[in-house]
């Protein structure tokens, strides 16, 4: 394993995390693992052998649960690890169990170092944007637990880049704690945060941390045109509906995976968390599995490096669409590039 700065921050984090969205759960989290204890630590242990130091859960992920079973597998190994959990998603029908107001924070970040069986919280991170929160009085709550001890470092998820530059701007000015990493949705067929997130985050010393990075299962080859995927597999299920794809594109991608990954040995799984490792900014990749062998596949990807040329190849079949202005920001940063591009 090799291990990564988390942005600017003094962290040295495993360059894959590990998700434990997988754990526990019933009804809609039934479809995305719904793992026992025993299948939930199991992972842990592996992953820990592996050299994984960067663990990542959420308040939501199965009402609790997810944190509950994370806790407890690691038991004493917590004071080895960074820990990152996450809040803002609804936790009960309560009008103010949400958010990112102070009052949800405050009581989130209490019940989450209960359920974790910890004293503090490594890097505590606001799930996504809460519209009617100014995001001083969330950026001040933050600031609170972190000057509490409750909280170490501060992460941000599935914002808009202007969401995050304004929070940042907010931090210098009031001189609060400021957000050291984004988790965001990142993988070959997710390319979309290329165009605004990424230079932001390379500007500000952002340590990026792409979440379904296999896209949900899809990117390791057992999806195939015009056949079933197994329908055990959280893809394969019928109501499985949250992240779609482009069929020609993202199959286009999972052929040439096949090739690339004949070069190196290696799965379709393993290059394509390979590919997101030599992205500009990525610090972690959040890696997750329902059984042990997929764990060990996505493991083996930190044993090898995607040689720039197949990086090329799978670049130009991912490109994603460039909205205005970029496509016009593309354009005339030519002309600072070289004197000889003039329009005349
Ligand atoms: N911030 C956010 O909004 C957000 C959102 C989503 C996730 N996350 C975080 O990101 C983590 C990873 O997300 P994700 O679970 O969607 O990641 P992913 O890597 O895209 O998908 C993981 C799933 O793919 C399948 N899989 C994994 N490795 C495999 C292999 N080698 N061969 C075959 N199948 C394999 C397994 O599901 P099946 O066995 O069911 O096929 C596994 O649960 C989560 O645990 C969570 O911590 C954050």
């Amino acid at each position: 394993m090799k291990y990564r700065q988390l942005g600017k921050s003094g962290l040295l984090v495993s360059e894959l995390c590990f998700g434990a969205m997988t754990f526990g759960g019933d009804g809609f989290w039934k479809l995305i693992g719904s793992l026992p204890f025993e299948n939930s630590k199991r992972l842990v242990d592996i992953a820990l052998d592996g050299g994984i130091n960067f663990f990542d859960t959420a308040d939501v992920y199965s009402f609790g649960m997810s944190e509950e079973f994370l806790g407890k597998a690691l038991g004493d190994r917590r004071k080895d690890i960074i820990l990152a959990t996450k809040v803002r998603g609804r936790m009960s029908k309560n009008l103010n169990d949400v958010g990112l107001s102070r009052h949800h924070i405050l009581n989130g970040c209490n019940e989450s170092l209960k359920r974790l069986a910890t004293d503090y919280i490594d890097l505590y991170i606001v799930h996504s944007f809460d519209f009617i929160t100014p995001l001083e009085e969330t950026l001040s709550a933050l600031n609170d637990l972190v000057g509490q001890g409750k909280v170490r470092y501060l992460g941000v998820s599935n914002y808009a880049a202007w969401q995050l530059m304004k929070a940042l701007s907010i931090s210098e000015r009031k001189n609060l704690e400021k957000f050291v990493s984004l988790q965001a949705l990142y993988s070959l067929l997710s390319r979309d945060l290329e165009n605004e997130l990424v230079p932001l985050c390379l500007d500000q010393g952002i340590g990026i941390t792409p979440w379904s990075p296999l896209y949900g299962g899809f990117l390791t080859g057992k999806f195939r045109r015009g056949m079933p995927g197994p329908s055990e597999s959280r893809r394969g299920k019928e109501q499985y509906n949250f992240l779609q794809i482009n069929e020609d594109k993202a199959y286009a991608i999972v052929d040439e995976l096949e090739i690339i990954s004949k070069k190196y040995n290696a799965t379709i799984a393993q290059s394509a968390l390979n590919y997101l490792l030599r992205k500009p900014g990525v610090s972690s990749v959040i890696i997750s599995a329902t059984k042990p062998e997929q764990l060990e596949d996505n493991l083996k990807t930190v044993d090898w490096i995607l040689a720039a040329d197949d990086i090329a190849k799978l670049d130009a079949l991912s490109s994603p669409y460039k909205p205005y202005p970029h496509w016009m920001l593309e354009m005339t940063r030519r002309d600072r590039e070289n004197p000889d591009n003039i329009r005349r």
